[in-house]
This record gives structure tokens, sequence and C-alpha cells, in this order.
């Protein structure tokens, strides 16, 4: 792919914003060497500004979402994609978000440009575990587990019953639930569909990948063996 193009296409702006840059002398090697548009360099060999280019496409990221913000592009208040550098936001192939999570849940909410891994996570086929801790209004009433394992659940307006889920009893109002599809809203209207609340929700693992220590709104860059874990059982 030539220079323009690919830089362009990481949201460093126009391919005419890039061609100036290139004029400009900011597109160098890391010795400081100016390059030029019709130049064939490796990506890990051009600087901007001196600073190393940012990943290449086939990037997947996690970020620890904080509440209050939303998942999708639009939105008038405070999105995902407000914590990334606003250029990811220009990249093509577009940085999407793996499914979802709702505004009031925080947790682990991965990021990718590459639509075949997208689909290999989110396929229900794949049946990744997501595991989420929750707070609950009121005490568990002692059945949840066995319900919520039983593969014959039924959601409120659902015409198919729930896969298998496995719920933790961490406390009297406090559990871990992990489920291996995503429908709407899924967590809060099982609890819901036993009498209880869900207070507050956090996504603490997909697969094997756990948030680990991330801090709220932070983010990171995952590499081939976090990408690998994401294929693991929860429970390492
Ligand atoms: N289940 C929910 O109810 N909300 C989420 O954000 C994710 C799963």
């Amino acid at each position: 792919m030539r220079l323009v193009k690919l830089i362009a296409n990481l949201g460093y702006g126009s391919r005419k914003d890039v061609a100036w840059m290139f004029r400009e002398g900011r597109i160098t090697d890391p010795d400081g060497e100016v390059l030029y548009a019709d130049d064939k360099v490796e990506h890990a060999q051009i600087r901007i500004d001196g600073e190393p280019l940012d990943p290449p496409t086939g990037l997947i990221l996690m970020m620890h979402k904080p509440l209050g913000a939303t998942c999708s592009r639009k939105d008038p208040g405070r999105v995902v994609y407000d914590l990334l550098p606003p250029r990811y936001r220009a990249r093509t192939p577009a940085l999407s978000t793996i499914g979802r999570l709702d505004r009031d849940t925080s947790g682990l909410l991965l990021f990718t440009d590459d639509g075949a891994l997208l689909h290999r996570i989110i396929s229900p086929r794949a049946q990744i575990a997501k595991v989420y801790e929750a707070s609950l209004a009121h005490d568990l009433r002692g059945d949840e587990q066995a319900l919520f394992a039983s593969g014959t659940m039924m959601l409120e307006s659902e015409t198919t019953p729930l896969l298998p889920a496995t719920l933790q009893v961490l406390a009297p109002r406090e559990a871990r639930l992990s489920i291996s599809e995503g429908r709407y809203h899924q967590v809060r209207r099982m609890f819901a569909a036993t009498g209880n609340h869900v207070q507050a929700l956090q996504r603490i693992a997909i697969g094997g990948l756990r948030l680990d220590g991330l801090q709220a709104g932070a983010w990171r860059p995952l590499d081939a063996q976090d990408v690998a874990r994401i294929f693991e059982p929860a429970n390492r």
C-alpha cells in the first residue's frame, strides 16, 4: 500500500493532508531522515513528528469501560470512543466494539478493526464466556443457581431458552455470573426474572481474558497472547 494511503487510513488526515505532511518533512525514519511518499518502508520504521505510527490494521484493544459512557459512535452524552485518541475514530477499516455494554455497566470491553476476529468472538457458536459481577437490591432467593444453569430459562418476549449459565454466590446480594451468549440486557433481565434488581454490574472477563488491574477509563492494545486468552475458558 502506498505510504500516503497507509498513513491516511490510520486517521492522521485525508490523503491530501498526509501528502502535505510528506512535503513538510514531518514523516521520517527512526534516524530522522525524511521519507518520501513513494518510499517503500516497513510500518515500524515510520515516524511522524518523531513519534512511531499508531498500530497497523489488525488492531485489537481492551478498555475498562467506565459507567456513563455508551458503546455507540454518536450519542449526545459520552461515548467509549471519546476515551481513545481522536485519530482512532478516523481509521479505515473502522474500529468497532466487540459486542456492547449498557451505559450503566462498567468493565471489560473489546474493540477491533478485524471483522473476522470480531465475528469469531461474537458468533453464537463460539460460546465464549462473559463473566459479570452484580450487586443486587435484594438477597438471592437460593434457587437462582439451578434456574440459570437449567438451559430452560425463558426471558420475557423471547422464543428460545437461555443457554445454561453459571452463578457463583459471593455474598447474599453479590453474585458472579458467567453467560455464553449476549442477549439484550441479559444479566439484568435474568435477575429481574427472579424478582431481583441489579444495582451495579461490571464485566470482569471475556473467556480467559480478565480486566485485572486496568483502571476505569483506561485501555491498552492486546498482544497475541491476550487474544489467545479470549478463546480459553474463563476459570484459568
Ligand atoms: N447484561 C446486561 O444486562 N447489561 C450489560 O451491559 C451486559 C450484559
